[in-house]
C-alpha cells in the first residue's frame, strides 16, 4: 500500500544511497571503446537490479553498438496500463579531470550533493525508478505493469536503438513511457518537459600543407587551415546570431501569440542563465527571449577545435590540418539529414579553394514535441502536486533524448518526461552532482505516480 511503501522508502534511503554510489563508480563512457567492458559492467548491474527488485523476463539483449537491458513485471492484469520506463546507463567524458574537487568515478558526498559523473545525468534518476519500483513491489501488489528499456547509447545519440524498437514492437509495447532524463527547473520548481530539441553532431577537418611547416618561410603564402577553418565557422552565424547554413529556418516552426505566451510564463529568466553560466553578458538570436531560444530555436554551436601546436612555450608552425566539433540542436520540423545537407552545401559554398575539407556526421536525434493531455502525465503532475505542494510548470528543454522520436514514430507511443537533476547540476561538466533531497523526493515522487495510476 501507498503508506508502507512511502515508509519503507524512507527506512532505507542509506542503503538505496550506497546501491546509487556502485553504479557511478562505473565508467561507463559509451563514446570511449577503452570502457567498453564497463559498459557491460554497468549493463550487468542494472539487469541484476531488476531481478533483485522482482522483476521478470531480465535480459541483456545485443545491438550493433551497446547492449540494451531489459525487464518486466506484467502481472497486474488487462486492466491496468503497461508503463515503459526508459533510462541510460552511459555517461558523458569526465575531462577535464583535473578540475574535479573529488575523482568522477568516486561518489562522493558533499554536504547536500554527491558527486560523480552520471549522478544527476542520469544514474541517479535510473535509481530512483528503481527503488520506487521496489518500495511498491516489496510493500504491496505493484498496480501497474511495467517495462524496463535501459540503454547505453543516450549519450552518442541512441544510434542502434532506433533499430532495436523496430526489431521489437511486440516486447516494447506499451501506453507510455516514463523517461526521467529531462529534469526539472529549480529544486522549488517541479516542471514537465514538453519539448526537446534534436541535435546534429559534425567532425570538420581542414587540410592546407602536407605537412607542418616552418611559419616563417611559407607565412603569407600559404592560407593557414586553422584560419581557414576559423574562417568557416565566423561566418557559420550572422550578426543578428542566426544560423547561415542554407535553408537552415526553413522548416522550423513560427511560435504562435499563445505560444509566446506559454514561453513568458515560464520561470527561466536571463539573469539566472548569466548566473549558472557565469558569462558576462547572455548572447543568442535576435528577437527571442532566453526561455525561446533554448526551447523553441535551432542553434549551431562549436563543441571543441584543435589544431597546431598547443602545448608547454612557442613554436613557429604552420599547422597541416585543423579540425572542429561543431553540433546543431534542431526543432521541429528539422531533422538531422537535411541539417547535414545544408552543412555540406555551406561549405561548398563557402570553403576557399586553397584547402581542402571534410565533414563526417557523427550522430543525431530528432526534435520532439509530446503531448500533456494523457494519464501518464496527469499521474505525474499529481504526485508532483503532493510532494512538493505545487503544480508542475510545463516548459520546453534544450536537451536531446534521442529515444522519444524513435517511440513517437515505431510504436506511437508518447514519453512522458521530467526527472530529478536540476540545472546547476553541471551535467557534462566537471563535478557534476546530484541533488540528495530532490533525489529523496523523486523516490516519493515516483511511489504517488504508480499508486495514481491504479485502476
Ligand atoms: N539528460 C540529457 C538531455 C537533457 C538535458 C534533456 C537537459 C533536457 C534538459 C541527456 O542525457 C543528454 O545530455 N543528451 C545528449 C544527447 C545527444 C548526445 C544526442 C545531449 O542533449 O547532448
Ligand atoms: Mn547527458
Amino acid at each position: 500500500m501507498l503508506e508502507q511503501a512511502l515508509q519503507y522508502a524512507g527506512q532505507n534511503r542509506e542503503r538505496f544511497l550506497n546501491e546509487l554510489k556502485d553504479f557511478l563508480e562505473i565508467p561507463s563512457i559509451s563514446t570511449d571503446p577503452e570502457h567498453k567492458a564497463d559498459m557491460q559492467k554497468a549493463a550487468e548491474w542494472a539487469s541484476a537490479q531488476l531481478r533483485s527488485i522482482g522483476m521478470t523476463n531480465v535480459q541483456i539483449m545485443p545491438t550493433d553498438g551497446h547492449p540494451v537491458v531489459y525487464g518486466e513485471w506484467l502481472s497486474a492484469g488487462k486492466q491496468a496500463p503497461t508503463v515503459m520506463i526508459y533510462g541510460h546507463y552511459d555517461v558523458q567524458p569526465p575531462d577535464p579531470l583535473e578540475l574535479w574537487t573529488t575523482p568522477p568515478f568516486e561518489a562522493t558526498v558533499r554536504g547536500d550533493n554527491l558527486y560523480a559523473r552520471g549522478s544527476a545525468d542520469m544514474k541517479g534518476q535510473v535509481v530512483i525508478s528503481l527503488k520506487a519500483v521496489e518500495a511498491v513491489m516489496k510493500t504491496g501488489d505493484m498496480p501497474i505493469n511495467l517495462k524496463w528499456l535501459i540503454e547505453g547509447e543516450e549519450e552518442i545519440g541512441s544510434e542502434h536503438l532506433d533499430d532495436f524498437i523496430k526489431n521489437h514492437k511486440e516486447l516494447l509495447a506499451c501506453d507510455f513511457c516514463l523517461n526521467m532524463d529531462a529534469g526539472i527547473l529549480a529544486a522549488d520548481k517541479p516542471s514537465i518537459t514538453t519539448g526537446l530539441r534534436g541535435l546534429a553532431y559534425f567532425e570538420l577537418r581542414v587540410y592546407g600543407p602536407s605537412k607542418d611547416l616552418h611559419s616563417g618561410l611559407y607565412g603569407g603564402t600559404v592560407h593557414n587551415p586553422a584560419q581557414a577553418l576559423a574562417e568557416l565557422i565566423a561566418d557559420m552565424h550572422d550578426k543578428n546570431g542566426k544560423v547561415t547554413l542554407p535553408g537552415f529556418y526553413d522548416k522550423v516552426r513560427k511560435l504562435s501569440k499563445k505560444e509566446h505566451q506559454d514561453f513568458a510564463r515560464l520561470p527561466i529568466s536571463g539573469k539566472e542563465l548569466k548566473q549558472q553560466s557565469g558569462v558576462p553578458a547572455l548572447w543568442g538570436e535576435a528577437n527571442f527571449t532566453p526561455a525561446e531560444r533554448l526551447g523553441a530555436r535551432p542553434t549551431l554551436e562549436v563543441n571543441g577545435l584543435l589544431s597546431g601546436f598547443t602545448g608547454v612555450g612557442s613554436k613557429t608552425v604552420l599547422p597541416a590540418w585543423a579540425m572542429a566539433k561543431i553540433s546543431c540542436r534542431l526543432v521541429p520540423d528539422q531533422t538531422p539529414e537535411e541539417t547535414t545537407k545544408q552543412m555540406k552545401k555551406y561549405l561548398k559554398e563557402n570553403a576557399p579553394k586553397d584547402i581542402k575539407w571534410e565533414l563526417t556526421y557523427l550522430h543525431g536525434a530528432g526534435a520532439a514535441l509530446t503531448g500533456t493531455d494523457n494519464m501518464g502525465v496527469k499521474a505525474l503532475s499529481k504526485a508532483m502536486e503532493t510532494i512538493w505542494g505545487k503544480k508542475p510548470y510545463f516548459p520546453r528543454e534544450g536537451g536531446s533524448i534521442g529515444v522519444v522520436v524513435q517511440l513517437q514514430k515505431h510504436l506511437g507511443v508518447e514519453s512522458v518526461l521530467s526527472g530529478f537533476g536540476l540545472p546547476d547540476c553541471d551535467a557534462h561538466s566537471p563535478n557534476e552532482k546530484l541533488h540528495l533531497p530532490t533525489w529523496n523526493r523523486g523516490i516519493d515522487t515516483l511511489i504517488h505516480f504508480i499508486y495514481n495510476l491504479k485502476a
